[in-house]
């Protein structure tokens, strides 16, 4: 079994969706998805932009998806595309080493063979080969070009387009709200004769290539992609030209070899294997795949979408699975990515700032989610009802306050993990007064009680809205305010900065303020050992998830809000509780984790992508290997098999899960390997599952980057860089 490699047999319709997913190539600037090059809109294929996004009338804001890359054949007046020709044979694989894309199909006239690159070693560059190998003599027409015709969820996007034909081709577009232009320009290099001709209209720019053909014949060709907005470049036309015909000139070979490179090294610094089981060896390398593909390599101040650069889903908006679940594998191999996750906070402080002053709040609130210039892209109405089709009223936006701690627990960990405090210096060290003082003025205290609480507000667990005292949001803004205090301590060689950032923050008085809210602020309740997720929580309908899922209506029916089947009872959508105490270990005794966790799990969906690695995590803590295993897979195979859930009521919410590929790489190296910082030194306390021979991971700390061997007997670490 190639460990390193995706590949499915058989063409069936209804995996075209998924598959775009599965099989995405991408490089951090743009994502084109695992669609075939004959794809129509209704294939959902896209090159999807990270960080530029449009409007479309009131509609919801989104990610804005470029023309994209298309080939189509016909021979002998015969249409050789899946949609027209049932074919003999046909398989989609991936690569995941190095991001290259495959298709190969037997229509038994011809067979269609291409390859396709987002290029790592250039973020702008698609490189893409054709080949088709033809069985019978005749007239074959090779149509090549840009297609015009965008899938978009909540488009149109681009308008004005102007396509100009010759070589190379270009397609020029302005996005409606803000008119940034969108450029692709695409060149071809062919090995055959043929007549070539244009052709442009409703649905693009083609290049059509006219020849004869006989049996035995191959014919081979290249295409070069290059995509540029008015957002990364002055002149984003004149640049995709040059730079596709720069890539001509080099040739597939060369791009295809540069990619690689670029791969290789950023395997060097965050490869992990592990052995013993071959299934869950390639689920680990797709998690490390997809995530590192959409990392940004070619800007410092960008984050990542929840749902990468698979799509339009959750409207390309950067959410707490950023933070939480995708920063710690970057914090611990490329800490120049997680600094620009952290940046991209850091620039979207106004942003935050404006949220909590629309709501009447002081300091950072940071957006529920999050699109350029911190803009929050969550309406209040974010699910429409499946029966009466009208939208819901979500408290996502207003309530779900841990947003800003979550930023702050991610800004600790970069400082601790890389000893770098440069980024407080620069702009962090703000963000995290800044978030302490949302929280200041966002909690309550009873006229009778010396008590603080934080009353209305939505946990992890989304299903049950507008609670009090949830235990997760309560630990993680008790660490914010905490973060706050010390920064007195951290930066006390810096008397100057401090000083003139409490001055320029008129933040004197909130000091003694944060104090008194860190002593007196609602700490966790339990009962009979199990910490109670929020006030009254125990008392809520106690019954199983069966039952819950018995009262849906329509499976595609949303378990939480007004009339969710949830809601009244103690069926939570994803680890809440267990999330809390995975995130501050140090708070909780493994007999109090393991109390938590058997009461939970069962009452748990997993509704969620981001639920089931904290479940994996925990269960390594307190030794359910067994769980810990199944946990794992799960979570690691999500975007190679299941595809995870598609609707969240009538919204199509499909798309690779970033957050899950983090937690699969936690979960190897967090939980299994169990790796840990004691004494400012890298340990480990592996708790290996029994079907896991050894894993092997590297981890960049402090400068120095090690390589850890665990197996079922002992572990070593080495100094490698
Ligand atoms: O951030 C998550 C949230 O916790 C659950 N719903 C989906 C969001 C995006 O992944």
């Amino acid at each position: 079994m190639n460990l390193w490699s995706l590949k499915q047999n058989g063409y069936d319709p209804k995996e075209t969706i998924k598959n775009g997913n599965r099989f995405l190539i991408a490089n951090g600037y743009m994502g084109v998805r695992g669609t075939v090059e004959e794809a129509e809109p209704v294939d959902l294929p896209a090159i999807n932009l990270a960080g530029v996004y449009d409007q479309n009338g009131d509609k919801w804001r989104e990610p804005v998806n470029a023309p994209y890359v298309f080939i189509k054949l016909i021979l002998n007046g015969r249409e050789l595309s899946l949609k027209a020709a049932e074919p003999l044979s046909h398989s989609l694989s991936i690569c995941y080493r190095h991001g290259v894309f495959e298709r190969k199909t037997d229509f038994g006239a011809a067979k269609i063979g291409t390859k396709r690159i987002a290029s790592l070693a250039d973020p702008h560059l698609i490189a893409s080969q054709v080949s088709v190998s033809f069985a019978e003599d005749g007239e074959a027409v090779l149509i090549m070009g840009l297609c015009t015709d965008i899938w978009d969820i909540n488009g149109p996007h681009l308008f004005d387009f102007h396509c100009k034909e010759g070589e190379p081709l270009l397609c020029e577009a302005v996005t409606g709200e803000k008119q940034i232009p969108v450029c692709v320009a695409q060149a071809v290099k062919y090995d055959f004769d043929a007549v070539e001709t244009f052709r442009t209209n409703g649905k693009g720019i083609f290049r059509v290539l006219r020849f004869h053909t006989e049996k035995g014949d191959v014919r081979t060709g290249s295409l070069f992609t290059a995509v540029y907005t008015g957002q990364d470049d002055p002149s984003p036309s004149r640049s995709a030209e040059l730079l596709c015909e720069r890539a001509k000139r080099q040739g597939w070979g060369s791009c295809f070899h540069k990619n690689a490179e670029a791969w290789e090294n950023i395997w060097k610094t965050c490869e992990t294997d592990l052995e013993g089981d071959e299934k869950a060896a390639l689920s680990l390398h797709a998690s490390q795949y997809y995530l590192n593909s959409i990392a940004p390599r070619h800007r410092g101040n960008l984050s990542i979408a929840a749902r990468g650069l698979s799509g339009q889903t959750y409207k390309g908006a950067v959410f707490w699975d950023t933070e939480i679940f995708l920063f710690p594998m970057f914090v611990r191999t490329q800490p120049e990515i997680a600094r620009s996750l952290l940046r991209y906070r850091i620039e979207t402080l106004p942003g935050a700032r404006k949220k909590a002053a629309e709501y009447g709040y002081r300091g950072a609130f940071y957006a529920w989610e999050s699109q350029e210039g911190g803009r929050e892209g969550c309406t209040d109405f974010n699910v429409v009802d499946v029966f009466t089709h009208r939208p819901v009223r979500t408290y996502f936006r207003d309530k779900q306050i841990h947003i800003s701690a979550d930023i702050v627990y991610a800004m600790q960990q970069y400082c601790n993990i890389t000893g770098d405090r440069s980024l407080l210096l620069d702009g962090g060290a703000e963000v995290i007064l800044e978030c302490a003082r949302f929280y200041l003025s966002r909690m309550s205290r009873q006229f009778d009680r010396d008590t603080v609480d934080l009353v209305d507000v939505i946990g992890p667990d989304e299903y049950h809205e507008r609670v009090t005292n949830n235990a997760f949001t309560n630990r993680m803004v008790k660490f914010c305010l905490t973060s706050a205090l010390n920064l007195r301590e951290q930066f006390a060689d810096e008397p100057v900065f401090l000083k003139s950032l409490i001055q320029k923050l008129d933040y004197e008085k909130d000091w003694e303020l944060i104090r008194d809210a860190v002593k007196n602020l609602r700490g966790p309740k339990e009962r009979d050992g199990v910490t109670e997720q929020f006030d009254g929580y125990f008392s809520l309908e106690d019954c199983t998830l069966e039952e819950v899922r018995s009262r849906l209506c329509d499976p595609r029916e949303y378990w939480g809000g007004d009339h969710g089947v949830a809601g009244p009872t103690q069926i939570i959508k994803q680890a809440d509780v267990i999330a809390l105490m995975e995130l501050f270990p140090e708070d909780f005794t493994d007999e109090q984790v393991a109390a938590s966790w058997n009461y939970y799990e069962s009452r748990t969906e997993h509704g969620s992508s981001l639920s089931a690695c904290m479940y994996a995590l925990t269960a390594c803590r307190i030794g359910k290997m067994e769980k810990a295993w199944e946990l794992f897979q799960k979570t690691a195979e999500i975007d190679l098999i299941s595809g995870g859930k598609q609707w969240a009521g009538e919204i199509y919410i499909g798309g690779t899960h970033p957050a899950s590929n983090g937690g699969a790489w936690m979960i190897a190296v967090l939980g299994f390997a169990g790796l840990q910082i004691k004494n400012e030194e890298l340990t480990l306390s592996p708790r290996l599952p029994k079907q896991i021979r050894n894993i092997r991971f590297r981890i960049r700390y402090r400068g120095s980057l090690y390589l850890f061997t665990v197996t079922q007997e002992g572990w070593k670490k080495e100094t490698i860089g």
